[in-house]
């Protein structure tokens, strides 16, 4: 049979037939530096459809489904063994072969590896099993694991995430919002880290605007340099303001990249760590309430709940570390501001320069006006965004301090 016949043979239409849990339920289980399974809570066993006897020292590709794609596990090994969290949607096969579909949020610990999986249910979700589908009938045709895992990340790149990391974060978030199970205690964390991601976000779209406004200044310069040469004599100081104002120019707009670089600007920074700290929030809930499950469990292990209770504490304190790290980058973006507000009011003497040239030349018709009205309006429109991007910076470093 090639592979082909057999994703027909395993699609919706086969046999098979899918399990279904509660959002409530956390299905569990830890293994060791190999992927051996050495915890499988309650909940795990009972949907997986094994003894607790039969899944402890098996390897845990024993729940693995054909229909899964080689690239992710690829994935997911990969980052496990790079020290990193991630998310991955998994479909699992039971004991009896029927299948069940998770969202498997996965840790490294001090022994070995973690994994806490909850139903799925978003957009997301059907997003994703198309990818996989896609991806299975490429590994089909003779992607290695390695291919098909740079394989996925493009996909997720055409789906407009910029990388594994924004993906596997709106994954868990979109799953964890759905399931609509907030722990009261995490409640205004919660809510402050999507204000803090939405004040990122407007900041981001201020600096875009900036942008842009030097985007439709860039030829300015240059016309200014190619009416000081039709007027020659009369014109001689444009092409020295020219100068002046270009050379300005660029050294702000190199301070502005100091905000957004997408490698190390200081927005970027900003919201990779509140995308993390959530993530890492959100997974310590879980943790946490597969804690509580298994502390009621009636064979329950001290050293399992201990695991599980240090294994949360551990990520609350990754979460806030994050935040005070947001915080600390806020603070520096005032003075970016500061610096850049101090800069435009050098190009208001450059423009005002520009001004006198014009007056000196009322007679001629030289479009000079035109030029001055549009520095007029971007020097404006930068100096408010700029005052906006600093306050927003302030309410950042406030907000993620109060976590
Ligand atoms: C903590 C942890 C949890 C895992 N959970 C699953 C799982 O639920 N289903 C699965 O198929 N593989 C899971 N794996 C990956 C398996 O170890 C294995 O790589 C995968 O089943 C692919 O097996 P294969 O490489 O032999 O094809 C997990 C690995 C770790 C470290």
């Amino acid at each position: 049979m090639n592979a082909m016949t057999k994703i027909a043979s395993t699609g919706t239409d086969n046999a098979e037939t899918e399990v279904r849990f509660p959002a409530e339920k956390i299905l569990v289980s830890a293994t060791d530096q190999r992927g051996v399974i050495t915890f499988a809570s309650e909940s795990f066993c009972e949907i997986a459809g094994f003894g607790q006897e039969e899944l402890m020292g098996a390897p845990h590709k024993i729940v693995r489904h054909p229909d899964m794609p080689k690239g992710i596990f690829y994935l997911v090994w990969e980052t496990l063994k790079a020290g990193l969290p991630l998310c991955a949607y998994v479909k699992n096969r039971t004991k009896n072969g029927d299948y069940y579909w998770v969202l498997a949020v996965m840790t490294h610990t001090e022994n070995g590896y973690l994994s806490s999986r909850i139903k799925p249910e978003t957009e997301l979700f059907e997003k994703t099993k198309k990818l996989y589908a896609e991806l299975l009938r490429e590994e089909a045709n003779g992607l290695t694991p390695e291919q098909s895992a740079n394989r996925f990340k493009a996909m997720l790149q055409e789906e407009g995430f910029a990388n594994l990391d924004a993906y596997t974060s709106y994954a868990l978030n979109a799953e964890f919002k759905n399931r609509d199970r907030m722990s009261a205690d995490l409640v205004n964390s919660f809510a402050t880290m999507d204000e803090l991601e939405t004040l990122i976000s407007d900041m981001q779209g201020l600096v875009n605007n900036i942008e842009q406004g030097f985007e439709r200044v860039r030829g300015e310069p240059v016309n200014l340099r190619i009416l000081a040469g039709r007027l020659e004599g009369a014109g001689a100081a444009l092409g020295t303001i020219s100068q002046n104002y270009d050379a300005m120019a660029k050294e702000m707009h190199g301070l502005v990249g100091r905000l957004h670089d997408p490698e190390t600007g200081a927005l970027q920074q900003m919201h990779s760590a509140v995308l993390q700290g959530r993530t890492t929030l959100q997974s310590s809930q879980l943790f946490s309430e597969a804690c509580e499950a298994v502390q009621k469990q009636e064979n329950c292990i001290d050293d399992d709940v201990r695991m599980l209770q240090e294994h949360r504490e551990k990520l609350q304190n990754k979460s806030r570390a994050r935040l005070i790290e947001i915080s600390s980058i806020g603070k520096s973006i005032p003075d970016i501001c500061r610096s850049l507000r101090r800069r435009i009011n050098g190009l208001d003497v450059v423009k005002l320069l520009c001004k006198v040239e014009s007056g000196r030349m009322r007679d001629v018709d030289s479009g000079l006006d035109g030029i001055i009205a549009r520095l007029e309006n971007f020097h404006d429109n930068t100096d408010r965004c700029l005052a906006e991007l600093s306050g927003k910076a302030s309410q950042v470093t406030q907000k993620g301090a109060s976590i």
